[in-house]
């Protein structure tokens, strides 16, 4: 009675809910493709398994079954040479078949492509709790959305700041672990443009289950349009000019000890350069004034642990500042 709501639970909780574009069983790239055939081929082989062992469990349980007035034991198959050799020779050929492509995709995946021209670099740092993407070929460092071109590998170097993190983009492959003092690797690659959603796969704090991210799968003319507006882009006009200009102040005073702006700044913070085209605030809030101001506000509310101080402004501080950030648009 208790296994089908576990079998439930479990799909749930491996397509996500419903959402296709965090399911490892909807891959949507070549790693989570590769790594969907060996799920397909490890559960096919485990259920014809299971559903021989069960039948030859129900006949024997009724062939065998104890009748009214017998008494005798049925035939003993110990030291039963035939059975043995069955038994032993049909599971030795399914690890066969299990092993030849877990094998081979596993040498697949470890793939070194950090000398291949055709493979964006980007070096991934897991931090209390934002994911921080720096393209050290490009000379972009930004957080929380990884851009990269569709049909391209992207070669992953990924490190931590504090404890230890976990990459993760059930629709487009993983997961790797980010270790503090040691650099792991990983590539990915998508077949399809769009937005895919990460999570951090270790549990790494009070906020692990809300360092979320995105990674943004664009056309190759998308990619190149937002490195040259990443790296000599300007911001776009803010709507309130007057505002963002006394937001860039407070910002100057309060912020830009911790958060780079076009390369200048702190680096304790997420790099905010490009902070107005994001889909989100911290991750997990919908990227509008509202909810930028509700961060603000109260960071630790929003994302408990976290490393961003309360810094007690006033209302009006708060509005020039969300006025300032959501002006950090990129065009
Ligand atoms: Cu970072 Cu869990």
């Amino acid at each position: 009675g208790r296994m089908l709501p576990m079998l439930v639970m479990v799909a749930l909780l491996l397509t996500g809910c419903g959402d296709p574009y965090l399911s490892a069983l909807q891959p949507k790239g070549t790693v989570a493709g590769m790594q969907y055939d060996l799920i397909k081929l490890s559960v096919t082989i485990m259920l014809g398994v299971f559903t021989v062992v069960v039948v030859i469990f129900t006949y024997v349980l009724i062939r065998y079954r104890k009748r009214k007035g017998d008494n005798s034991i049925p035939e003993q198959i110990e030291g039963n040479h035939k059975l043995e050799i069955i038994w032993t020779v049909i599971p030795f050929i399914l690890l066969i078949v299990l092993a030849i492509p877990m094998v081979s995709t596993t040498f697949t995946l470890a793939k070194d492509y950090s000398n291949d021209k055709d493979a964006i670099q980007v070096k991934v740092t897991g931090h209390q709790f934002w994911w921080e993407f720096e393209y050290p070929d490009l000379k972009i460092n930004t957080a929380q959305e990884l851009y990269i071109p569709v049909n391209k590998k992207a070669y992953l170097s990924l490190e931590a700041a504090d404890v230890i993190h976990s990459f993760w983009v059930p629709a487009l492959g993983g997961k790797k672990d980010t270790n503090p003092g040691m650099t792991n690797h990983m590539w990915l690659e998508s077949t399809v443009e769009g937005t895919f959603q990460g999570r951090c796969a270790e549990l790494c704090g009070p906020s692990h289950a809300l360092m979320d991210f995105k990674v943004k799968v664009v056309s190759q003319e998308e990619f190149d349009k937002w490195v040259v507006e990443m790296t000599k882009g300007e911001n776009a006009p803010a709507e309130n000019k007057a505002v963002a200009v006394q937001g860039e102040e407070v910002f100057k005073q309060s912020c830009v000890s911790c958060h780079a702006v076009d390369g200048n700044g702190g680096k304790i913070g997420p790099d905010l350069t490009n902070f107005g085209n994001r889909q989100t605030v911290a991750g997990v809030l919908p990227n509008d004034k509202k909810h930028v101001a509700e961060w603000l506000k109260d960071p630790e509310s929003v994302k408990p642990g976290n490393l961003m101080p309360n810094l007690k402004l006033n209302d009006d501080q708060v509005d020039a500042l969300v006025e300032y950030l959501s002006s950090l648009k990129r065009q």
